[in-house]
């Protein structure tokens, strides 16, 4: 789950302060003194902070520094010092302020909690993400994109993002909870809805957690929704562990998971703990899929000859006509073009598009050497756009995802899902889904985006499209509909 660039929170004193006496520490080049305050209003324009970002890399280069406040900022666009952070010295770092600040809605789930505990819990849930496990889910993610399909008419115009956080969302909730939670997902819906419009805003500001109970109409819904989407994660989980039952869920898993560390004599996860870890899988397993596949859609509607080729294996794969039939877990292997465009989408528009951590100690990173308690950021958005990894990089091009292609680059040089010990846990999982889901409807239909829009990226937590995206449904010839 990505991150939101340095905002005003980066004024907040860092956890271990910063150092006594920087004359001991090399800083890379960049704006040596505070931030000024028309760099600030020129680059921090709210909704858009890839701006700053942008600006350090061409002004200053790879590695580039500022400070805001009491705190040293460094920004990261080359592949080997992510490793570094990422994996090399991994332990010398924790998540930066913005993504602590999820607790006030995520609790300690996996993506929030740190050091030990998160190494437990990430024990603890791994079997229920494990290739084989969620192999099960393929049918299930293709019936509900097949049912999707089946509701739209030649013609008809519709917002393709809200479409595909809809039909995400059923998804990471069917797999989480198997059949009981059908009924509910129209309200589950709703209330998200309402908690992530307050949610991406809450955790860009310093504190929130101090003013969350505040009587201000907004926090009074956001805290509304909250208590009512954990009522129904409660009663997911106290019915679950009454029956005793493995539905083959996520949440099985969990349960399983948790029965597994007891018999090893390890205290057992908690029900605050079991809806923390339900809550941040639920949340970090929809939107972000939902952004890559709009994404997608919108990039196949601007380059056709990509699209009709992506057509072409699909009916290779699935047949045509009468003979065609639904896709399976089986095809995978077999939509491999599928695949590079999905990559190619993420490269372009990675929902993911910035991710940050603090170091706990003095560190050493390529020719420098910082405080404990700098930040460090840096951004997939911005070095999945480098020259200096792709050739004509905002040229939409599926062919860079051939195997040979993949492994010319540095391993960081694309990055959507992270990587280390932190790596997105569900990874395997939207590869899958997002495979299936773009085969199964474009099996069928082709979308244009309807004249006069316009379209622009909006980096929240994710990277949404900052205006609705309108597209025609168009049924593909030759179809036995
Ligand atoms: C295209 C889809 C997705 C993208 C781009 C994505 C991206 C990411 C990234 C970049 C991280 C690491 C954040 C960091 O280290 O600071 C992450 C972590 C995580 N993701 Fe995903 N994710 C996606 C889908 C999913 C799905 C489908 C699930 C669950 C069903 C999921 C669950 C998680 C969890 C629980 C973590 C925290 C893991 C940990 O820290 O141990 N994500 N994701």
């Amino acid at each position: 789950m990505p991150t939101q660039a340095p905002t005003a929170d980066a004024a907040e004193s860092p956890t271990h302060g910063p150092a006594r006496n920087e004359d001991e520490f090399r800083f890379p080049p960049g704006l040596r003194h505070n931030l000024p305050f028309y760099l600030f209003t020129r680059f921090f324009r709210p909704g858009n902070p890839i701006l700053l970002f942008q600006h350090l890399v061409k002004t200053y280069g790879p590695v580039s520094h500022y400070k805001l406040g009491n705190n040293n900022i460094v920004f990261i666009n080359d592949p080997e010092l992510i490793r570094e952070i990422l994996i090399t010295q991994a332990p010398a770092f924790i998540k930066e302020r913005t993504q602590q600040r999820m607790k006030i809605l995520l609790g300690e789930g996996l993506i929030t909690s740190e050091g030990e505990f998160h190494m437990r819990q990430r024990r603890i849930t791994a079997p229920a993400f494990h290739r084989q496990r969620i192999q099960a889910y393929a049918s299930m993610m293709v019936k509900h994109a097949a049912a999707m399909r089946a509701s739209w008419q030649p013609g008809q115009a519709c917002d393709i993002s809200a479409a595909m956080m809809e039909l995400t969302l059923e998804i990471v909730a069917q797999t989480l909870f198997a059949t009981d939670v059908t009924q509910e997902i129209r309200q589950i819906n709703d209330e998200v809805n309402v908690i992530m419009q307050l949610y991406n805003y809450l955790i860009a500001l310093p504190k929130a957690e101090s003013y969350l109970h505040w009587p201000i109409p907004g926090l009074i819904r956001f805290r509304k929704a909250r208590s009512r989407l954990d009522a129904v994660v409660y009663r997911m989980i106290a019915e679950r562990r009454g029956s005793n039952e493995d539905r083959g869920d996520l949440l099985s898993m969990l349960l399983a998971g948790h029965d597994e560390e007891e018999k090893t004599g390890q205290s057992s996860m908690s029900d605050l703990q079991l809806r923390d870890e339900v809550i941040t899988i639920f949340l970090a397993g929809y939107e972000t899929v939902a952004n890559a596949l709009t994404w997608t859609w919108y990039l196949l509607s601007q380059n056709p000859a990509a699209a009709e080729r992506m057509q072409q294996e699909i009916d290779s794969v699935l047949g045509v006509g009468p003979d065609a039939r639904l896709p399976a877990l089986e095809d995978l292997p077999q939509l491999r073009y599928t695949e590079m465009v999905f990559a190619e989408a993420m490269r372009l528009y990675p929902p993911a598009w910035a991710m940050g951590r603090q170091s706990t100690q003095a560190i050493e990173l390529g020719a420098y050497r910082l405080p404990a308690g700098t930040y460090f950021f840096f951004s997939q958005y911005i070095l999945q756009r480098s020259e200096r990894y792709y050739h004509d990089p905002l040229r939409f091009d599926p062919e860079r995802f051939t195997p040979e292609q993949k492994a010319a680059r540095p391993r960081f040089a694309y990055f959507p899902f992270g990587g280390g010990a932190r790596q997105c846990i569900g990874e395997a999982f939207a590869w899958m889904e997002g495979v299936l889901i773009l085969a199964t409807i474009a099996q069928q239909w082709r979308f244009h985006m309807l004249p006069g829009q316009k379209v622009d990226v909006q980096p929240k937590i994710t990277l949404r499209p900052k205006y609705p995206m309108l597209m025609m449904a168009e049924p593909r010839v030759n179809e036995d509909r």
